[in-house]
């Protein structure tokens, strides 16, 4: 491609350490629906001609059905997606392809193919999130009544239900989508007409390939345009914090499938076997989620490290910037349907949950509200009269509501035995009618309003 600069050939190691095609084929799509648009824009304002355009567009249409077929030669010597291309159309249709490359540069072409493949995935991520949303809310509905420990610290709270539990989810992944919508909203401009650096002295329109590609419109500065990769950093912190959210779940579904908790099974669908002790039944798939924040945040480090520092505008540097958040992308792909199909495979437990919601002395904080709402006792205090009772139970092995009225009253004499009704954990947690809270009212309200947004 620059033959006439040259006489000599790239040693060997030149060539091992340049080439990408064997990762950045994955933007052949890309790279030919831009190209696409750069001719159709170069015949329109009358650079190349329609014979050399009509010619052009059937040469890629011919290179994009090798490539469905797997004929397509991906050939390391020229280099990338890119020159690989425009080889294979050369050999294909001659000279004519040798005008395609007019008031266009790899540098604007590879930001525009790269940022049309991060657009994709944060789409595609989008969907899969809803999927794995859509397998919660199933859950939280089908168990909006179950009640089970609400946990600080891992140690039992107040009752809580799986279904409240579930939403929190729900919640969570939701910020996800809209974290990923966001990024693509702003990296939706394009780059494609910045030519190598400094713009093209060609009449080009950028705002026609904007449009023919699917962006708001073109970016403002040429400089800016080739070097910015930050859409691809937020994109994959995006995918980090993601994967934090499903590495909190994998834990929690780790944690409930052991049989201290028992608070869910899994089918044989979702989990491995041992070779050894012929009794496991492991939750593997929950624990490899929890690792993937690992590849994520792994990659979002990578790519900050390969920009950081970086004088502007294109450095070969950049074309790091395609295998962390290829990696990324399908970790992450990966994990959010194994996710979806875990969560729907979960099948809960709602004794050994309710029985759990009990143990703990979880429903103190109800006494302790009991007190100040039906004696006036300022909170502070019935909070101590509290604590008093629950050290007594424990001094007698009982939980709370096993408590003789007798020992409540000897720590003030004017309970009376209607505090009963507000320590067991259903009604501690259908007590909790504040917005958001924990009574299976307000949790279906919240699964009502989350299956409007994900029809
Ligand atoms: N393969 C290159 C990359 O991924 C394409 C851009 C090359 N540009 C250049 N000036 N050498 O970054």
């Amino acid at each position: 491609m620059w033959g006439g600069r040259f006489s000599g050939k790239p040693a060997e190691l030149m060539q091992a350490i340049n080439v990408s095609i064997g990762f950045d084929k994955r933007l052949a799509a890309q790279d030919l629906a831009g190209s696409r648009a750069h001719a159709a824009m170069l015949r329109t304002v009358g650079v190349i001609s329609s014979e050399d355009e009509a010619a052009i567009q059937d040469g890629l249409s011919r290179i994009e059905a090798e490539i469905a077929a797997g004929t397509f030669p991906f050939r390391d010597e020229f280099e990338d997606i890119h020159m690989n291309v425009e080889a294979r159309l050369r050999e294909l249709i001659g000279p004519a392809a040798g005008r395609l490359h007019t008031a266009r540069s790899r540098n604007d072409q590879v930001a525009l193919d790269f940022r049309l493949w991060v657009r994709d995935a944060c789409d595609r991520t989008v969907g899969q999130l809803q999927a794995l949303q859509r397998a919660l809310v199933a859950q939280a509905e089908a168990h909006a009544d179950a009640v089970m420990p609400g946990f600080t610290h891992l140690q039992p709270a107040q009752p809580v239900t799986f279904g409240h539990h579930m939403m929190a989810y729900v919640e969570m992944f939701g910020r996800d989508a809209a974290r990923f919508a966001d990024a693509r909203a702003r990296m939706n401009e394009s780059p494609l007409g910045a030519a190598a650096l400094a713009g093209s002295p060609f009449p080009i329109d950028r705002h026609m390939t904007a449009k023919a590609l699917g962006f708001d419109r073109p970016t403002a500065n040429s400089l800016d345009s080739v070097a910015d990769r930050d859409f691809a950093l937020e994109a994959l912190a995006a995918a980090a914090i993601c994967g934090a959210h499903l590495s909190r779940l994998a834990e929690e579904i780790v944690i409930w499938m052991t049989p201290q908790f028992g608070f869910v099974k899994l089918s044989d669908a979702f989990t491995t076997g041992s070779s050894i002790m012929p009794q496991k039944k492991n939750p593997d798939a929950a624990e490899l989620i929890r690792a993937k924040v690992g590849r994520l945040l792994g990659s979002f480090t990578q790519l900050t490290v390969v920009m950081k520092g970086l004088p502007l505008t294109y450095s070969k540097d950049m074309q790091e910037d395609k295998v962390p958040t290829f990696e990324a992308f399908d970790a992450l792909e990966l994990s959010l349907l194994a996710m979806a199909g875990m969560v729907a495979d979960m099948r809960p437990n709602a004794e050994a949950m309710k029985a759990a919601a009990g143990a703990g002395f979880s429903t103190a904080t109800d006494l302790a509200d009991w007190l100040v709402r039906e004696l006036g006792i300022p909170f502070r205090d019935a909070h101590h009269v509290t604590g008093a009772a629950v050290k007594r139970a424990e001094e007698l092995g009982v939980d709370l509501p096993g408590l003789p009225l007798a020992e409540l009253k000897a720590l003030d004499n004017r309970i009376t035995d209607a505090i009963f009704g507000v320590l067991t954990p259903q009604a501690s947690a259908a007590s909790r009618r504040s917005y958001g809270g924990a009574a299976p009212e307000q949790v279906r309200a919240q699964i009502a309003r989350w299956k409007e947004i994900l029809a």
